[in-house]
């Protein structure tokens, strides 16, 4: 399938129409991998992937789907490219738009991914900037299609910081029909762009209440405390104990909640062990899902 969009750098670029393709892409791209079916619809084609901050999930599961698909990935740290010298942003990705056919990076300031992709010829992808994180939305919306089988009519529940997995969420759901609740502590609510522009189409509720969030949520997500751009460790009073998803809060949900973490977690902070290894989680294959949904979104990118 074509995407409208050259890059995808918040989630906002999808319109509703294509995400639902995407995820059906996404689960057609499962289900053939667990038949063993490997296309090889990224032969010859490179993706370069720029890490500015550590990561496990995104940096393995955009490396082996390239790998899969019959494509190439080159991991770049930006402190063994010329970057570390003083070469340009904008001449760095002018360079690699000669060589590769999508750049994939992960970033502090949201401001440089767009940078990169105002200069790259080829498809940008935001692996996570301290804005945003739309990969992580695209695998968590596949993961709730496959476990309630729809995703109109939904109610989510975001518990904690309103951080990049929030903000990218949001724009998931509005593009969904998914109303989302979202319970912060003063001061650690979304994006006020990204909230205003979603209510136009969802029902979305900020509040300090956690318990008033998840009654009647079909899905309670979370993510930890303290992004890695987030250097304030006193900000940890704020949110514990009361913004911590437990087994006493996953009761005051629906009966058949699930539950999400985009990981990694600080088990006993944002999420207790008993929840995230508990009945109702299905972190594993929201994990497993970054892997799917990312081949979707690279073959959708580039066309194909
Ligand atoms: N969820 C996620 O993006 O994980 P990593 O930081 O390990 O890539
Ligand atoms: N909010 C987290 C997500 C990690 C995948 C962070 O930015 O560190």
């Amino acid at each position: 399938m074509k995407l409208k969009t050259k890059d995808f750098l918040t989630f906002e670029e999808l319109s509703s129409k294509e995400l639902s393709l995407l995820l059906e892409l996404s689960i057609k791209f499962k289900k053939d991998f667990k038949k063993g079916k490997q296309p090889a619809l990224l032969k010859n084609k490179t993706l370069a992937m720029i890490f500015q901050k550590p990561s496990t999930r995104t940096r393995v599961s955009f490396e082996t789907g390239m790998f899969q698909l019959g494509g190439y990935a080159l991991n770049l740290s930006p402190s063994d490219m010329q970057l570390s010298r003083g070469e340009t942003v904008e001449d760095t990705v002018k360079t690699l738009s000669r060589y590769v056919d999508a750049i994939m990076a992960r970033v502090y300031d949201h401001t440089l991914i767009e940078k990169i992709a105002k200069n790259s010829s080829v498809p940008v992808i935001n692996g996570l900037s301290n804005s945003y994180h739309p990969c992580q939305t695209l695998a968590d919306l596949m993961t709730i299609k496959e476990k309630k089988k729809k995703l109109k009519g939904l109610k989510v529940a975001w518990i904690g910081d309103g951080n990049n997995v929030c903000n990218s969420l949001i724009y998931g759901c509005s593009r969904s029909d998914i109303d989302i609740s979202i319970a912060t502590p003063n001061g650690y609510e979304p994006d006020k762009k990204v909230v205003r522009d979603s209510k136009k189409t969802i029902n979305i509720e900020l509040t300090n209440d956690p318990a008033k969030s998840v009654k009647n949520a079909d899905v309670i997500i979370t993510d930890t405390f303290m992004s890695i751009h987030i250097k304030d460790k006193k900000r940890m009073k704020k949110f514990l104990p009361k913004f911590q998803v437990n087994s006493s809060l996953m009761k005051q949900a629906k009966n058949n909640v699930i539950f999400l973490h985009c990981l990694p977690a600080k088990r006993g902070n944002e999420v207790t062990s008993s929840v995230i290894d508990g009945p109702q989680s299905v972190v594993w294959d929201e994990v497993e899902n970054r892997l799917h949904s990312q081949k979707a979104l690279l073959t959708s990118l580039l066309n194909i």
